[in-house]
């Protein structure tokens, strides 16, 4: 049996071996066992590309997976930044209960005190460095940095970072990132005393605070310059990752404490291995409901058809194809305080999708004998058991929208109906409006034309007086 010294191959080889084994938390060895059991094994065992030992653990949280708290560390050019190593470490110590993933952006500046291989090590993924870098198998350029995570930490935030993010500057891939978010940001400041009392740095510590930035630290010590001391060491990494855990933690929003499920998106339903039947629903609107009900401190689980929007923050997120791949992720999601299935479901498959593509044959159509798929809203609203407090539907109607949301609300047993009209000329399927006609066993009400984001906040408000008892 032939053997293999990682040592002896080629420079370059060996380099990315090791940032492929860095971006994969594993060590070169097991990273290189992986790849020789993807190329030795049959494709479909080899899919999971993971060790024997991984088979029996979760994978990896990463910054972009669902369902996992997602912290974004930019580490900037200061003598401090060998704390971010350890700080790293915090994070994930202190969150791994919630599957805490941290992804790490590093200054040129940074790069002068820690490698961008160590970060990248320890964060379980490779680290960013450059704002434009499309060659690079790593890039996923700064818009996504700045939206695939839940709060962004700078530590440590020198006096240029600071000054830069207050002037609104994006001239690196950190400053950027900054610029490009609406997450919270968590700054954690760290330079010499006197560049701290500067007038200006304080200057634009009040800009970044009254902009909403929280800060913590500095703390008083002793500074890394012989014989100096004062205000300007950054906080310990303990503290930091007990101030992100703070931030982290859900809003006790009115929510709190609740379960809500939500379907969105078309579903596909195959009739042959290249073709499907399909819709034109965008999923806007139910994931604008998920972003709202996470937002109001609801533990939400979003089952969603193929879309082609990012999952929203905060929520766990399953995706599935057909109708009977929803139902049965539905039915796994219960039980639940809240069901909203904002999904556009095929009412029709294909009675046998065929395996191979259906060729034409002399001018002669296809016969396409369908079967009804199941309906997902009827089977939980007329649940014996585990039915969701609220059980909620939409009606995507052409004509008559709110005479017909009243039988649909009695045909499918569900409490209410928030129905539209999405007839092309209104622009509501695929756009970023509705207009909603709610209907309840005893009410209807024409809610003002808005943004789908604003529809969800209503609708939020809403379940949650319901929740509580308060008569709408
Ligand atoms: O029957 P129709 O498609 O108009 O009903 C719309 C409502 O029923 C929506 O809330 C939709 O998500 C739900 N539905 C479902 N499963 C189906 C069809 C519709 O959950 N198979």
């Amino acid at each position: 049996m032939a053997s293999l010294t990682i040592r002896k191959l080629e420079d370059d080889l060996k380099h990315r071996l090791r940032l492929r084994a860095a971006r994969h938390g594993r060590s070169v060895e097991d990273e290189v066992r992986t790849i020789l059991r993807e190329v030795a094994e049959p494709a479909s065992e080899s899919a999971p590309s993971r060790t024997p030992a991984d088979k029996t653990k979760p994978p990896r949280a990463t910054a972009s997976a669902p369902g996992v708290a997602r912290v974004l560390l930019i580490v900037g050019g200061g003598i401090a930044a060998y704390k971010s190593l350890d700080l790293i470490r915090r994070l994930k110590e202190r969150g791994k209960d919630r599957n805490l993933a941290v992804r790490v952006v590093l200054t040129k500046a940074a790069q002068e005190f820690v490698t961008p291989l160590s970060a990248g090590a320890i964060a379980g993924e490779a680290a960013f460095t450059d704002l434009f870098d499309p060659a690079g198998e790593f890039d996923v350029g700064h818009i996504r940095l700045a939206r695939e995570c839940d709060l962004i930490v700078v530590a440590p935030a020198t006096a240029d970072l600071m000054a830069k993010l207050a002037g609104g500057h994006a001239n690196d891939l950190a400053t950027a990132v900054l610029l490009a978010t609406d997450k919270k940001i968590l700054l954690a400041p760290a330079m010499n005393p006197q560049m701290w009392s500067n007038k200006a740095t304080q200057r634009n510590l009040a800009q970044l605070k009254a902009d909403g930035i929280a800060v913590i630290g500095p703390n008083e010590g002793e500074m890394a310059e012989a014989g100096e001391r004062g205000l300007g060491r950054m906080a310990e990494p303990l503290e930091i990752a007990a101030a992100v855990e703070a931030m982290l933690k859900p809003q006790t929003g009115m929510l709190a404490g609740k379960r809500v499920l939500i379907t969105s998106g078309p579903t596909h339903a195959p009739i042959d291995p290249v073709r499907y039947i399909a819709n034109r629903s965008s999923g806007k609107q139910g994931h604008a409901i998920a972003a709202a009900a996470a937002a109001a401190g609801a533990e939400v689980v979003l089952v969603q058809g193929p879309v082609n929007l990012p999952d929203p923050p905060g929520v766990k997120v399953v995706k599935v194809q057909t109708a009977r791949d929803m139902l049965a992720a539905v039915e796994a999601a219960l039980p639940t305080d809240v069901a909203i299935f904002a999904a556009a479901v095929a009412d029709w498959r294909m009675a046998e999708p065929q395996r191979q593509k259906i060729k034409k044959s002399g001018g002669k159509a296809p016969e396409l004998p369908l079967a009804e798929n199941p309906d997902i809203l009827v089977s939980v609203a007329r649940r014996k058991s585990k039915r969701p407090t609220l059980v909620i539907g939409f009606a995507a109607e052409t004509e008559n929208v709110t005479r017909n949301a009243r039988t649909k609300l009695a045909a499918k047993g569900c409490d209410w109906i928030l129905a539209n009209d999405v007839s092309p000329q209104t622009g509501i399927m695929g756009g970023d409006r509705n207009t909603i006609q709610f209907v309840t066993a005893t009410d209807a009400q024409s809610w003002p034309p808005q943004s789908k984001d604003d529809v969800a906040k209503m609708l939020i408000a809403r379940i949650a007086a319901a929740l509580a008892g308060v008569k709408s």
